[in-house]
C-alpha cells in the first residue's frame, strides 16, 4: 500500500519548562495545520515514548494525548523501542495503513531536570540491565567500547569524532528548533571537553533534551506537499554488547537499511542525504557504512573530505543531527522525518540540501538492539 507524509510538527528539542501534554500538543497541533487536517478526520493515534514512567511517573500516554482531544475517541495505543520508539511508531503506521488511515504519529519525551546519575541510569534501561548494565556499562561506556574497536579495526582517531561534532554544531546553528541553534561550538569549546567515557569527551556525546514530534501519515497523497514513503523497515538484535561479534556495525541496522532500499527500489548510490542516529559521534561513523554510504572503515575518509556537510555529496544530518539537535529519546525518530520531510518539500532555508530527491532516516534503540530505516521521496 502507498504511504504519505502528508503534515509534519516539531518543537524545539532542549531544555524546557513544559510538561509532556503541552510537548505533545504543540507537535500535533502544527502536524495537523500542515496536513490541513482536524483531529476529528484521524483514523488512529500512535504515541512514542520511552522514560514517561520511570522519568515522569506518566504512562498510558496514548490516554494523555487522547485527552488533547475532547470528544474525539481514537483507536490509540503507545509504541516503546527505546531510543528507536519513534521510527519504530513511524513503521507501525505506514504497516497499518489499510485499517487505519490517516494515522498521526507523536513522539515525545522529557528528560531535563532530573539529577544526572538518575537520568543516566534510566537512559540505561535501553541497554541490558542485567549483562551490561550491572557492570558498569552505561550508554557513553558502550558507544567508547564502539568506538575504541572501530580505531583499532579501522584506524579512525579521535579527530575523526571532533569532525562529525563541528560539521553537526555548525548545521544546527541553521536549525532554530535544534538543541543547540544558539551554540557556536569551535575547536577550542572541543579541546575543552571532559572525558566522558574514553576516548568520548563532552562534544561526541548527545545532549539530553526534551520535545516532541508530529507526522500525518496516509494512503493517499493530499496535496503537491506530500512525501512519499519509499520504504520503511526494521530490525532487531540481541540487547548486550556481550552478545554480539562485531563492535564495528550494527547488523539491524544493514538488514533495516537493506530492506527498507528494496522496497524503495533504490540502492545507496542513490540517497540525496541522511537523517542518521548520532547518539555519539562514532556512531554517525558506523550508521554511515551500516546504511552503504561507505564502505566499512571508510566513513572517515568521507568526513575528512568534507563530503558529509551540507554542501557535500551526501549530506549527514543537515538538522544537527542528535548531537546539536539534540535527542528528546521518544521523539527522534519521528525528528528525523520531521527534517527529511521540510528538506525534501524545499523548506529547509539556510541548511537546505540543494536538489534532495532521496532521504533515509536511521533510528537506533540501544546500542543497536533495535534500528529502524525509512527511505522518502519527494513530492510530485
Ligand atoms: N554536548 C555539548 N555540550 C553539552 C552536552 C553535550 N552532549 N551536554 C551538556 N552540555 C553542556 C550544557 O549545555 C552546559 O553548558 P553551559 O554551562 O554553557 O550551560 C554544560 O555542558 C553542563 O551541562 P550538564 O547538563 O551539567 O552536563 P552533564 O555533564 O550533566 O551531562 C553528558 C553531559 C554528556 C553526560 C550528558 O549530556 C549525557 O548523558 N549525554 C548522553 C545522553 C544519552 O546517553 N542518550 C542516549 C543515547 S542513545
Amino acid at each position: 500500500m502507498p504511504a504519505f507524509v502528508i503534515g509534519v510538527g516539531k518543537t524545539r528539542f532542549g531544555p524546557s519548562g513544559h510538561d509532556i501534554p503541552y510537548l505533545a500538543q504543540e507537535a500535533m497541533a502544527e502536524a495537523l495545520t500542515d496536513a490541513g487536517i482536524g483531529v476529528a478526520d484521524l483514523g488512529a493515534l500512535i504515541v512514542a515514548n520511552f522514560l514517561g514512567g520511570p522519568n515522569e511517573h506518566q504512562l498510558h500516554l496514548n490516554s494523555v494525548v487522547a485527552g488533547l482531544m475532547p470528544g474525539v475517541r481514537l483507536p490509540s495505543w503507545r509504541v516503546e523501542a527505546a531510543c528507536a520508539s519513534g521510527a519504530a511508531a513511524i513503521h507501525q503506521a505506514v504497516a497499518l495503513l489499510g485499517t487505519y488511515d490517516p494515522i498521526l504519529v507523536i513522539g515525545v519525551e522529557r528528560l531535563s531536570g532530573l539529577p544526572g546519575a538518575v537520568l543516566t541510569r534510566n537512559i540505561g534501561m535501553a541497554g541490558d540491565v542485567v549483562l551490561d548494565q550491572a557492570q558498569g556499562l552505561n550508554f557513553p561506556a558502550s558507544y567508547a567500547l564502539v568506538a575504541q574497536r572501530h580505531m583499532q579495526r579501522y584506524g579512525t582517531t579521535t579527530r575523526d569524532f571532533e569532525l562529525v561534532s563541528l560539521k553537526n554544531h555548525a548545521n544546527a546553528q541553521l536549525n532554530p528548533k535544534a538543541h543547540f541553534h544558539l551554540k557556536r561550538v569551535t575547536q577550542a569549546d572541543i579541546d575543552a571537553g571532559a572525558t566522558v567515557a574514553s576516548p568520548l569527551r563532552l562534544f561526541d556525546c548527545c545532549p539530553v533534551s526534551d520535545g516532541a514530534a508530529a507526522a500525518v501519515i496516509s494512503a493517499t497523497a493530499s496535496d503537491g506537499r506530500s512525501v512519499p514513503v519509499l520504504g520503511s523497515a526494521i530490525r532487531s538484535d540481541a540487547i548486550s554488547l556481550s552478545q554480539r561479534e562485531d563492535h564495528t556495525t550494527f547488523p539491524a541496522a544493514r538488514e533495516a537499511a537493506e530492506d527498507a532500499y528494496r522496497k524503495a527500489g533504490i540502492s545507496s548510490a542513490d540517497v540525496s542525504f541522511a537523517e542518521v542516529h548520532d547518539c555519539f559521534t562514532i556512531a554517525e561513523i558506523v550508521a554511515m557504512e551500516d546504511l552503504g554510504l561507505a564502505e566499512p572503515g571508510y566513513a572517515t575518509g568521507m568526513v575528512r573530505d568534507g563530503q558529509t556537510a551540507i554542501g557535500g555529496s551526501v549530506p549527514i544530518n543537515p538538522s544537527g543531527g542528535l548531537k546539536a539537535g539534540g535527542h528528546a529519546i521518544g521523539a527522534t525518530g519521528v525528528g528525523q522525518v520531521y527534517e527529511a520531510v521540510t528538506q525534501l518539500r524545499g523548506e529547509a532555508g539556510q541548511r537546505q540540501v540543494a536538489g534532495a530527491e532521496i532521504a533515509v532516516t536511521h533510528n537506533v534503540g540501544g546500542v543497536g538492539g533495535t534500528c529502524a530505516v525509512h527511505v522518502l521521496g519527494r513530492p510530485s
